[in-house]
């Protein structure tokens, strides 16, 4: 039986087979950026999430559309925790903190549950502070502790009694790692030692961070960040940047400087912001993983709909002049010195988007009657060189009303996405499309075209393989037509295992490092995004699109040739036969193929996407002969230094075309990055 199906299999097969070639010249140019990532701040993925801080409501935040509270503390020992405005407040920006008191006579104190517990590594070096007024005079102990109270790391910080601020830091270091994170943070000390009510504020606690930097992020997830080589960062953030409702919008000013200084900011996911992940903080997360930003500035519309009317759009517009000026001016500017205070020398700003879908919920008209323009026309001004991106593009409608780049986001189903390779090819505009988000949302159910959004619809979980093949589809569509697009983005980046809103997202982690996944569609775009092709090539090839689609091209810093492929909804393997003008017989070819079961899932901490790679040798003729299983995608790469006989590498038309990717060089150099602290 085993044998009469792969017989059958094998032609249906042969009668399938995918045969094209590659000319040597006339491709597409392609567009320096392909590949990247979009950060959206939903339900803790920024704090609690990326931001490595592991105590929650550190400094008792809040407004009026979150009510500080003391929310995450825990009274211990019988002591009493509230919520006090000091008539000296720690800062103008925290004036709120928490206020301890005791009957007892024993130890008292309190403890932080953390982001849903707290990872306990052994060998990590914990570096933690916080600030203290009133009553306390004695050694106040920072214990690590298991819920089932194994202690895990321990520190003793002699506290005196003052009526001012003091900060205080501490270390310390487990030697066993926990096995959960069923752990908890126990401030405690002698009921004996308070001379009166005593006040706590800004408690921080941070794990080491990626590239050890201060206030830094977490690095098994800028590591997963890192896998994926992305080119550019779309930050910070999509609804973010939106606000609430005036006057809550992403204002950066607010996230700069020292934590102290920072009063927090109600983010549009159900939950404040600390805003320790600030503008800077985004900034140097994008150095750090070598990307381009592309700044997500406000741009006069908040999410219940209010548009900032004409006469009052320019303080905006002034806003995000002044941010531009912060990031990228130098010590003669009011910003730029401002900055340069702070430690940092300047950033490099390629990309800015006006807002964020600003034709949802009515925007569209105030967008592109005024508010688009002023931002457009301002920034432009000043900064020229600067790619203006607005913040929705219809592929399929009319002419924007605006003459500039569009922000592309697209939430499908797989038989939609499936359908889309050729979905950029009309697209004739002057300005390059960013696909600021992109994203398989629901299971197929049959006869939907598109999600069916809250209509019951089967919304998956995390990502899906058939589900992250069809996003491969769309993928290599936009990269067949790379000469039009800026790149594309995968959105939303992160899901809270604990706190989640928007699924699914391309990676699944708590506070438990080794829940960290990365989800099927991670996979795809490590594949996909780490051979760029930075040339295409004209594909000759007579059969239709689909099960197979494919690019192919050349990479003119490393010299390969290279051919993307995707293999959606096939009954059987499909067999290739393809062939590169200029690359000969005998010439080899390292295939790297990834494929999973149709419907699986990564399961938190797991992964189900197989890779496999073999060499594959030209035939006499030239050809690439290999097959590709159902539901999988491939690169196929040939080396400069493998492409046999004939190849072409050296011809100095061979650059021809060539822009340069973001990690090889860039529209404006990195000369002048760094400064105190920075560290390019
Ligand atoms: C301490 O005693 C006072 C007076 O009885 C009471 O109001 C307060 O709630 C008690 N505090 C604690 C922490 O038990
Ligand atoms: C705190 O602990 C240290 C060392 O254990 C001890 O020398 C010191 O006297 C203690 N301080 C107070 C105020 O009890
Ligand atoms: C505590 O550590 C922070 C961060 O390293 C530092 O800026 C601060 O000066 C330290 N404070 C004290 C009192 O040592
Ligand atoms: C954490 O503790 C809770 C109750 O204390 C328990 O239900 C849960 O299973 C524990 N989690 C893990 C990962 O052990
Ligand atoms: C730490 O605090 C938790 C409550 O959050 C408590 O259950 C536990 O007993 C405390 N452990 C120690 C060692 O104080
Ligand atoms: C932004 O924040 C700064 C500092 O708090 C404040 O002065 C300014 O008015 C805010 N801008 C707007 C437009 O809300
Ligand atoms: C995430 O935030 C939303 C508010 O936007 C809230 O309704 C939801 O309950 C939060 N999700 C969880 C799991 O807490
Ligand atoms: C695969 O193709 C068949 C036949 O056209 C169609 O019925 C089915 O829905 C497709 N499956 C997917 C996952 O697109
Ligand atoms: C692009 O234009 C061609 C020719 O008008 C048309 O056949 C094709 O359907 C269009 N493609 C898309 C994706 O709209
Ligand atoms: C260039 O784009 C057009 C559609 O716009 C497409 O037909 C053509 O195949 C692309 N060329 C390459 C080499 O990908
Ligand atoms: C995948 O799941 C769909 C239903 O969601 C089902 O129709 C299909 O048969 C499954 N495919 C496989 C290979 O299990
Ligand atoms: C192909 O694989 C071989 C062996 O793993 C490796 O040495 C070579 O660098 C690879 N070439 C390319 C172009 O990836």
């Amino acid at each position: 039986m085993l044998s009469q199906v792969l017989s059958a299999s094998a032609l249906v097969a042969a009668a399938q087979a995918v045969t094209f070639s590659v000319g040597s010249t006339g491709g597409n140019a392609t567009s320096p950026y392909q590949y990247g990532l979009m950060f959206e701040d939903i339900n803790n993925s920024g704090d609690g999430g990326v931001y490595a801080e592991l105590i929650q409501n550190r400094a008792f935040q809040g407004n009026d559309v979150y009510p500080r509270s003391t929310a995450y503390w825990n009274p211990l020992g019988g002591a009493a925790l509230s919520l006090k405005n000091l008539s000296t407040p720690l800062s103008a920006a925290l004036p709120t903190s928490m206020q301890v008191t005791t009957n007892g006579t024993g130890t008292t104190g309190f403890s932080n549950v953390g982001f849903w517990g707290f990872p306990v590594v052994a060998g990590w070096e914990y570096k933690g502070s916080f600030y203290v007024s009133g009553g306390l005079d004695g050694n106040l102990t920072v214990c690590l502790t298991s819920n089932d109270n194994v202690e895990y790391a321990e520190a003793s910080v002699e506290v005196s009694s003052s009526d001012a601020w003091t900060q205080y830091n501490y270390t310390f270091s487990p030697t066993v790692s926990a096995p959960n994170s069923n752990n908890t943070l126990n401030f405690t000390f002698a009921a004996s030692d308070l001379t009166g009510a005593v006040n706590f504020n800004l408690l921080s606690l941070f794990p080491p961070t990626y590239n050890n930097r201060e206030n830094g992020l977490r690095i098994d997830l800028m590591e997963g960040m890192g896998a994926l080589k992305p080119s550019f960062f779309r930050a910070p953030g999509g609804n973010n940047v939106e606000g609430l409702r005036e006057p809550y919008w992403w204002n950066w000013t607010q996230t700069v400087g020292p934590l102290v200084d920072r009063p927090g900011y109600p983010g549009t996911w159900g939950y404040e912001n600390t805003d320790g992940l600030g503008l800077i903080e985004y900034m140097l997360w994008a150095q750090d993983l070598d990307m381009d930003i592309s700044l997500s500035v406000h741009a006069g519309y908040f999410l219940d709909g209010v548009a900032v009317p004409e006469s009052e759009i320019q303080t905006y517009v002034q806003a995000a002049l002044d941010q531009l000026e912060f990031l990228t001016g130098d010590a003669s500017t009011t910003w730029g010195a401002y900055r340069e205070s702070l430690g940092y020398g300047p950033f490099v700003v390629n990309f800015v988007e006006v807002g964020n879908e600003d034709s949802l919920g009515g925007g569209g008209p105030t967008y592109a009657a005024y508010r688009f323009p002023a931002f457009y026309n301002a920034i432009s001004a000043k900064y020229p060189d600067i790619t203006i991106i607005a913040s929705y593009y219809d592929v399929d409608g009319a002419t924007p009303p605006y003459n500039a780049s569009g922000d592309f986001h697209e939430y499908a189903i797989p038989r939609q996405m499936s359908n889309q390779f050729t979905y950029f090819d009309n697209y004739t505009s002057a300005h390059p499309i960013l696909i600021g988000e992109y994203a398989i949302i629901e299971y197929d159910t049959g006869v939907q075209t598109g999600p069916q959004w809250n209509t019951g619809a089967p919304r998956a979980f995390v990502p899906f393989w058939y589900g992250s093949v069809a996003e491969a589809v769309f993928l290599l569509g936009a990269e067949r037509n790379s000469d039009k697009m800026i790149g594309a983005a995968y959105a939303p980046g992160f899901q809270n295992l604990n706190r989640w809103q928007w699924i699914p997202d391309l990676f699944e982690f708590d506070a438990y490092p080794a829940h960290t996944t990365m989800s099927t569609s991670w996979h795809v775009i490590q594949l996909l995004s780490g051979t760029r092709i930075s040339e295409n090539l004209p594909i000759t090839y007579d059969g239709v699109w689909g099960p197979a689609f494919f690019v192919a091209g050349r990479n003119a810093v490393t010299g390969s040739h290279i051919a993307k492929i995707a293999v959606y909804n096939a009954t059987a393997s499909v067999p290739f036969d393809l062939s590169f003008d200029g690359v000969g017989a005998g010439a080899t070819a390292n295939l790297t193929y990834i494929v999973a079961p149709m419907n699986a899932t990564n399961p938190i901490g797991g992964n189900v996407v197989e890779t496999h790679t073999s060499m594959v040798t030209a035939m006499h003729n030239g050809s690439f002969v290999f097959e590709l299983p159902e539901y999988s995608v491939a690169v196929l790469e040939i080396g400069a230094q493998a492409a046999g006989p004939g190849h072409n590498y050296g011809n100095p038309n061979y650059r021809r075309g060539w822009k340069g990717f973001k990690s090889w060089g860039k529209k404006n150099s990195h000369d002048g990055w760094g400064g105190n602290g920075a560290g390019w």
